[in-house]
């Protein structure tokens, strides 16, 4: 097998693609030929060693892909070889093999595309549990998404349209948000050009969004959170911007407001029943075309410095997959 090693926490630059033992499944483990992985934020901070799981080096970063397994170890029965698989398993997908543990993989139903399997249940599941679960997002509701039209916000976007909720998605750039138009939003504004609380309040007719989903953080936060609607919640996905945004907590006070926190791989381990269920509506979503990943672009494993730069300098759109040859 081949894979790309991480033996020093120096960033993309410093992996290199190696040679390495095909290794056997143990107990309890199935060995998947990987057709695809999908590239998401925490790809780029755990190579550098800030993403908040700090796996020991050396390690082959990758936090989500597909494939079909190839080898079953000692105890797996709800596995055969040659079913095609997704798995999120943190590290190990940006390779042509990896060993993991059967309770990580997740089986494709028919008609689920093998590179959609790649890019679907890290945003999907993040989106699904930040929206319907931690929101309570009801139906005639409005969402503001920011960073729509990256990973987790085209995601977000699409379930929620499919709860039916009214969404207003923030991008960057009138490109991305053409992208969101096209996806199903019911209006935009381009915060690389716009005033994000003005536009705020004319698309609400100044009542404000009743929840906002927010992955980028940094300077966009606490205008958001000004414009939040009475009751709402801010959900806090992530800081692609980098910087980590503190809030006036008056601001909390004055709009009955909630700041709720969303850790959808913790929410994986602590309550797998629930993340189940969610997965199974996300599926059924998927079979009538309520749901779909946005691929923007299909590039060969070997390409994995560009990719990471494509989505450091925020061109990315929907997902962006690293394939390797059939
Ligand atoms: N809480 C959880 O459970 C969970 C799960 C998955 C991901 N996340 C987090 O969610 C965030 C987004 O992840 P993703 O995979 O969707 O990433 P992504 O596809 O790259 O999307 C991030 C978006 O953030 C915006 N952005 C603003 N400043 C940026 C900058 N300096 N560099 C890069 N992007 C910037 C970009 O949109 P504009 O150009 O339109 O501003 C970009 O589309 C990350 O922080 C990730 O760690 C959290």
């Amino acid at each position: 097998m081949h894979a790309w090693l991480c033996e020093t926490l120096d960033g993309v630059d410093a992996l290199s693609w190696k040679a390495l033992p095909t290794p056997e499944p143990q107990a309890g483990e199935v060995r998947i030929a990987i057709r695809a992985a999908s590239l998401n934020f925490p790809d780029l901070l755990i190579v550098q060693g800030k993403y908040q799981f700090k796996p020991a080096l050396p390690f082959v970063p990758g936090s989500e892909f597909a494939g079909t397994v190839e080898a079953v170890g000692e105890g797996v029965s709800h596995l055969q070889v040659g079913a095609p698989v997704a798995v999120i398993a943190g590290t190990g997908g940006f390779a042509t093999h990896a060993c993991v543990n059967a309770a990580q993989v997740l089986p494709l139903p028919p008609g689920f595309a093998l590179e959609h399997g790649a890019a679907f249940a890290f945003t999907y599941g993040t989106s699904h549990h930040a929206l319907i679960d931690r929101a309570q997002l009801k139906a005639g509701e409005t969402v503001l998404v920011l960073g729509a039209a990256g990973g987790v916000g085209t995601a977000a976007l699409q379930i929620a349209k499919a709860a039916g909720a009214r969404v207003i998605a923030a991008a960057s750039t009138a490109q991305k948000c053409a992208l969101c138009k096209e996806l199903g939003a019911d209006a935009t504004i381009n915060y690389g050009s716009d005033n994000l609380r003005e536009s705020l309040k004319a698309l609400t007719e100044g009542k404000g969004p009743d929840v906002v989903y927010d992955p980028v953080g940094g300077d966009l936060a606490e205008p958001a959170f000004r414009s939040i609607a009475w009751r709402g919640r801010y959900l806090v996905v992530g800081f692609a911007a980098g910087g980590i945004p503190a809030l006036p907590w008056n601001l909390a006070l004055l709009k009955g407001a909630s700041v709720v926190g969303v850790f959808w791989g913790d929410y994986v381990k602590r309550e797998p029943r629930a993340n189940a269920a969610a997965m199974q509506q996300l599926a059924q979503w998927y079979a009538q075309g309520l749901v779909r990943p946005v691929i923007d672009q299909t590039m060969p494993m070997s390409e994995i410095r560009a990719a990471y730069a494509r989505m450091g300098s925020r061109q990315v759109q929907g997902k962006l997959l690293l394939v390797n040859p059939q």
